[in-house]
């Protein structure tokens, strides 16, 4: 167990105190409205190698950096075209990443080299109050994978995190306790440099939504762009996944409340709507690991929007670690 600071009251007080943390070069696990972040500031190449290294993620792969407001886009980026202004005025603060051509701000420890770099305003009030609190002292970022392993499932509740991380923050690191994540998956990844938008990673702001707001069509052309969270065995818990398949006595199960679970299966979810099926997925995997079961059955849920991201982490989730 680490002794990392726990924080779970965040007043204003332990908002400024986290955002000094930030300056200073640490690191500040933060609760969004899609899943907890592992958060540094994102002009400083020292504090962002931490993340990599509590991540034990490759180096090369590049980060969001989450800003307080839509009007910190000009600093991180360039040539912002202007259906991604129509998509950040509709759907931010919220579950949606830009991708748009860097400024020079955006350095290579942040992109993986890239000459792009992912932008998202989170949906919720600890991570806004930090963002802001951070900025008043001059961080004008904050980069932030999900806050889990690399590979692993991303958390949704501060506990969680503490689970994932504890054995590799250090006691000046923080962990903000903002109750569980309202989405439960991560944001949409927009890639913003073409002409069109087009849809790297799926998420709760769904291809319908992109379309109408930015009245383009969202093309399925395939990207250079490094992914991470789009390898094939990503978001994966140390049970075996395995997808629509009716379970055995022993065996792990999550599908929607309208089916049964059958005798000697261990229910993890039974969500009743596909919004609550995003929420409580990833904390059901979890209870698996915990329950130490070998196998999790799961019925992947029908129809497009949200049931497209859910659909996409499970078959992420199946090809194991
Ligand atoms: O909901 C979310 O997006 C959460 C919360 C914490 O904001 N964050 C998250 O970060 O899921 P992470 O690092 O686990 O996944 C972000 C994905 C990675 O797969 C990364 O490769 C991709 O975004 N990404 C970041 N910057 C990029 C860029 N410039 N070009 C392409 N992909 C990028
Ligand atoms: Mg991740």
């Amino acid at each position: 167990m680490s002794d990392s600071q726990f924080v779970s009251r965040c007043t204003a007080d332990a908002m400024n105190n986290a955002a000094t943390s930030l300056l200073a070069g640490h690191l500040v696990a933060f609760p969004t409205e899609t899943v907890y972040g592992l958060g540094a500031d994102a002009s400083n190449a020292d504090a962002v190698a931490k993340i990599y290294l509590a991540k034990g993620r490759p180096a090369d792969h590049p980060l969001i950096v989450h800003i307080s407001a839509m009007d910190g886009i000009g600093f991180w980026a360039n040539e912002i075209p202007e259906y991604a202004i129509a998509l950040a005025r509709n759907f931010w603060p919220g579950p949606m990443t830009l991708i748009l051509q860097r400024s020079e701000a955006a350095g290579d420890f942040i992109t993986g080299g890239q000459d792009t770099v992912g932008l998202r305003v989170p949906d919720h009030v600890v991570a806004l109050a930090l963002l802001d609190s951070a900025k008043k002292i001059g961080v004008h970022g904050i980069a932030a994978p999900s806050a889990n392993r690399f590979g692993h499932v991303s958390p949704t509740t501060a506990e969680a995190v503490l689970e994932e991380l504890s054995d590799y923050l250090s006691p000046e690191d923080v962990i903000l306790d903002g109750g569980p994540s309202q989405v439960g998956v991560e944001s949409t990844i927009i890639d913003c440099t073409g002409s069109n938008p087009h849809i790297l990673r799926p998420g709760a702001i769904t291809q319908a939504m992109i379309e109408e707001v930015t009245g383009l069509k969202v093309t399925e052309a395939q990207s250079e762009i490094r992914v991470s969270g789009s390898l094939e065995n990503h978001y994966a818990p140390k049970a075996t996944v395995v997808l629509d398949t009716e379970p055995q006595p022993g065996h792990g199960y999550i599908a929607m409340s309208d089916t049964k679970t059958p005798v000697g299966v261990i229910r993890l979810a039974a969500p009743e709507t596909i919004e609550e099926y995003a929420r409580i997925l990833y904390a059901a995997l979890r209870e698996g690991d915990l329950q130490k079961l070998v196998r999790i059955c799961v019925d992947q849920p029908q129809g497009d929007g949200l049931a497209v991201a859910i659909c996409d982490r499970l078959q992420r989730a199946s090809r194991g670690r």
